[in-house]
């Protein structure tokens, strides 16, 4: 997911409008669209909260698009929401049994959009293999946390970092097992975000 410097991924209303920065960092990368693009097909499915689902609709209902594709978009909600493609199925209930039991077996790349809620629900379960954490060249001062109530310590690899012209920091942790090493799952569950609807 991208983040304010202080670690905020929207703020407290779930506005994202800070998203849109306008840094130049000489030094850095220029973002290749094609390889953002055959980065995406490599995504095999996505799983959404159901608040960060209703930002996605909004950006959807302005004209900024759906960020998904033809993608299977699971989101989690105890509510009625309204589904607006064949795409997007709800699920309620236990996610690592969700997560393990029926996505795992069908979808090697499992990408947790967000938001914090779920990002923090993920990571105390152990169902995530990879963090992707983009900061943006801003601070905000308060909102919604990347991480929402984490209950306990998350051993980390940073395995990769990208520096870009926006300014925006790319960096790519590998979640550590419960012994320090690496998890090696046959198949990836991986939280970040593909910006909402840009
Ligand atoms: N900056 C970024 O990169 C980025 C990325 C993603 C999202 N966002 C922003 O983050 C904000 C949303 O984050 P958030 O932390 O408030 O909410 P969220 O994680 O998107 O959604 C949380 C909601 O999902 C439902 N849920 C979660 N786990 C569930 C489960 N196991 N079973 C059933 N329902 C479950 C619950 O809602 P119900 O009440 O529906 O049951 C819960 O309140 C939005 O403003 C969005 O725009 C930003």
């Amino acid at each position: 997911m991208a983040a304010s410097l202080d670690g905020f991924i929207a703020r407290k209303d779930g506005r994202v409008d800070w998203m849109e920065t306008s840094d130049e960092f000489a030094d850095g990368d220029t973002m290749d669209p094609g390889f953002v693009e055959a980065f995406l097909k490599t995504i095999d499915c996505y799983v959404m909260g159901s608040r960060t689902y209703e930002t996605a609709l909004r950006f959807e209902a302005q004209g900024l698009g759906w960020s998904y594709g033809d993608k299977p978009t699971f989101v989690l909600t105890t509510r009625d929401l309204p589904r607006t493609r064949d795409t997007v199925e709800f699920y309620s209930g236990d996610l690592a049994q969700f997560v393990n039991g029926r996505l795992r077996p069908k979808f090697r790349s499992i990408w947790f959009v967000g938001g914090g809620v779920v990002s923090a629900e993920c990571l105390r379960l152990g169902l995530a293999d990879e963090v992707r954490y983009s900061i943006l060249p801003i601070l905000i001062g308060d909102g919604i946390q990347f991480f929402e109530k984490l209950d306990r310590d998350i051993a980390l690899h940073l395995a990769e970092v990208k520096a870009y012209k926006s300014g925006t920091v790319e960096l790519c942790y590998q979640v550590r097992g419960r012994c320090g090493e690496p998890r090696n799952a046959p198949n990836h569950a991986i939280i970040g975000l593909v910006s909402l609807g840009r």
